[in-house]
């Protein structure tokens, strides 16, 4: 039987297709074979039929679907073909297509600034000497333990009986020496002999479209190594309140969306674990951030409430909960801490944003900008935190724009127009679609040459004058108004024009005009005027892949001159690691989010004017253009 792998690869910053014939007797499954002759196959869970990454696309005869599949597959994806490459065997010749894994293709941000913080994590390990068992004194193994805590000064330890069950092998393999890990008087773990020299957590950042997380030395508190991939829950609508719509409609479909993210977790968990060779079961400790939604649905809780008025979270304060309640692939009983909830709508994340950033430590007018499907905002001044969430929705993120895409190969991230319009490409490959880095550059360099006027209008080509004919060409009457040619089909990746549209436009100036309102009525509430504020910081990973320059050329920011403008990366995440190696961090953090005010925006009669003067772009001076 022949088998005909198909996959993509980059070669020279070029993506091309691979092909490769290879014979089998029928009695090894697609993923084995694969790994017989070289052709990568994402197989996160080393082919056990857990993460459901090695999926192909088959054409040909194939053993039954398997249950596992069923599990893991979708109906729509076994209808067109697809199958778990660990589980499908070939019964005749067949053509296995593999697909480009999407962490491949996209690009997540993980890193952040950073503040140096010394490790003092609030998980400790002891080593500690039992008394061995006598004739005369039958006391069980658990009480011995006990004892010897107590004598050390730990009192009122308590041990679950998952490690109970095994501690009889454990206390026996080293000579009743052993090793304890403790988090307050809950015991974690009890390994055999002196492991005091290790002590792993992990930290996660789950975001709507990605999650991150890392593997963190919890004796140094130096980062290990780092994992990200796209949310699992992404297939159930790219925005909160799709899930929460979603997650509403029963108590399965909650579960469906927890049981989608926790995978997600434990994909990433995984990886680390491929990377470092650590065991998850050392992991002790984890500590997550994510918006309220995202933390909602991770634990489980209905989310319903977070989008009726008053929208009102489940929980504010920080969560704690075991790991194995989870469904976490880490120690079962490593504690598990949800940072706080400022509100519906501002969440942990944001928490982890301000304690990474030190905002509540600066001198000074700083306003922290967020963008995001949601994004969040925080103003502080004179020892004064106050945050909104505004809906931007996914324009932004390159969704519901007619040739948008998310920031990965092949989207054009970057725009110049001169005589002509100058692109780059992510991947430096031939362009698929533009990301919203890329949007934003092309609105505001449409803005400075006129095509595009301050109302939003995207200009007739006779109605402009001075321009060269190779730009207005590319004005055209499209089937909903005006559009404009960014790049002509015979130069983009699937012979397509890639376009903007006069309706792009529109889904922009809301998503701009939301964010801008968000920042304008934290100003007006502390009475901040653009030329107060001393610092702009822009976290997530928009606010590092846009161009400061041209995010305040289409108004999207406040009007601050570019050195006053810094991008914090990923703060959110590293403001979980920072919770995770110091319980100091931690307790600020919920300090914080007590002390944080917080503006609803839907309740403020202000909102929806300054809305609609947000939505306008800035009129463009002589000077300002080129
Ligand atoms: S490799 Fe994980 S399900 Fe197949």
């Amino acid at each position: 039987m022949q088998v005909t792998f198909i996959w993509h690869e980059q070669i020279d910053g070029r993506w091309s297709q691979q092909q490769k014939q290879v014979t089998t007797t029928g009695d090894m499954t697609i993923l084995r074979l694969a790994r017989e002759h070289d052709i990568k196959i994402d197989a996160t869970c080393g082919g056990r039929g857990r993460c459901g990454r090695c999926k192909v696309v088959v054409d040909g005869l194939l053993n039954e679907i398997s249950k596992v599949e069923e599990q893991l597959l979708t109906k729509e994806e076994l209808a067109r073909g697809i199958r778990l490459a660990c589980y499908a065997r070939p019964l005749g010749d067949i053509k296995a297509s593999i697909p480009t894994s999407e962490t491949e293709l996209l690009q997540i941000l993980t890193e952040g600034s950073e503040q140096a913080v010394a490790a003092a994590p609030d998980i400790v390990k002891q080593f500690v000497t039992v008394e061995k068992p006598l004739l005369e004194t039958p006391d069980g193994d658990r009480e011995r333990l006990l004892e010897a805590l107590e004598q050390s000064g730990q009192k009122d330890c308590q041990i679950p009986l998952q490690i109970m069950s095994g501690l009889p092998e454990v206390l026996r393999k080293e000579d009743h020496q052993v090793t304890v890990t403790r988090w307050g008087n809950h015991i974690v773990a009890v390994e055999s002999g002196d492991t005091t020299g290790e002590l792993f957590g992990l930290a996660f950042d789950i975001g709507t479209t990605t999650v991150v997380g890392g593997l963190i030395d919890l004796h140094q508190g130096k980062e290990l190594a780092v994992a990200a991939r796209l949310n699992g829950q992404a297939a159930y609508g790219a925005d909160v309140i799709s899930r929460i719509e979603y997650a509403s409609n029963g108590t399965s479909q909650l579960r469906r969306l927890q049981r989608a993210v926790i995978d997600t977790l434990n994909g990433v968990a995984a990886e680390i674990h491929e990377k470092t060779g650590i065991s998850p079961n050392k992991v002790c400790r984890v500590v997550i951030v994510g918006n309220t939604c995202m933390q909602h649905l991770a634990l489980g809780v209905s989310p319903t409430y977070i989008a009726r008025s008053p929208y009102t979270p489940a929980f504010s304060n920080r969560f704690d909960v075991k790991a194995g309640q989870l469904g976490l692939a880490v120690n079962p009983e490593a504690p598990v801490t949800f940072l706080p909830n400022v509100a519906g709508f501002v969440g942990g994340d944001t928490v982890g944003v301000v304690v990474a950033t030190e905002l509540a430590h600066q001198k000074g007018r700083i306003l922290m900008v967020d963008i995001g499907t949601n994004g969040e905002i925080v103003m502080s001044w004179g020892g004064r935190m106050v945050s909104c969430s505004t809906a931007a929705g996914p324009a932004f993120e390159g969704a519901q724009i007619s040739s948008g895409m998310r920031a990965g190969e092949g989207a054009i991230e970057f725009v110049e127009i001169g005589d002509d319009i100058e692109v780059a490409v992510i991947g430096k490959t031939q362009p698929r679609g533009i990301c919203g880095s890329g949007l934003i550059d092309l609105v505001a360099e449409l803005l400075k040459v006129g095509i595009i006027d301050e109302t939003g209008r995207l200009q007739d080509a006779a109605e402009l004058q001075g321009l060269s004919p190779e730009l207005l060409k590319r004005i055209r009457l499209g089937e909903a108004g005006n559009e404009f040619v960014v790049v002509w089909g015979e130069e983009a990746a699937d012979g397509s024009d890639i376009v903007l549209t006069q309706r792009d436009i529109r889904e922009l100036q809301l998503a701009k005009g939301a964010i801008r309102a968000g920042t304008m009525i934290l100003q007006q509430v502390l009475d901040i005027k653009d030329e107060d504020i001393d610092e702009l910081l822009l976290a997530g990973a928009f606010g590092n892949y846009i161009r400061k320059e041209s995010a305040m050329q289409m108004g999207l920011l406040p009007q601050v001159p570019l050195e006053k403008v810094r991008s914090v990366g990923n703060a959110a995440r590293v403001g979980a690691r920072l919770c995770l190696i110091s319980q100091g961090k931690l307790e600020e953090a919920s300090r914080l989010a007590r002390s944080m005010d917080y503006v609803e925006l839907s309740g403020r009669p202000d909102f929806q004017e300054a809305f609609m003067n947000a939505m306008l772009f800035p009129q463009i001076t002589c000077e300002s253009a080129r």
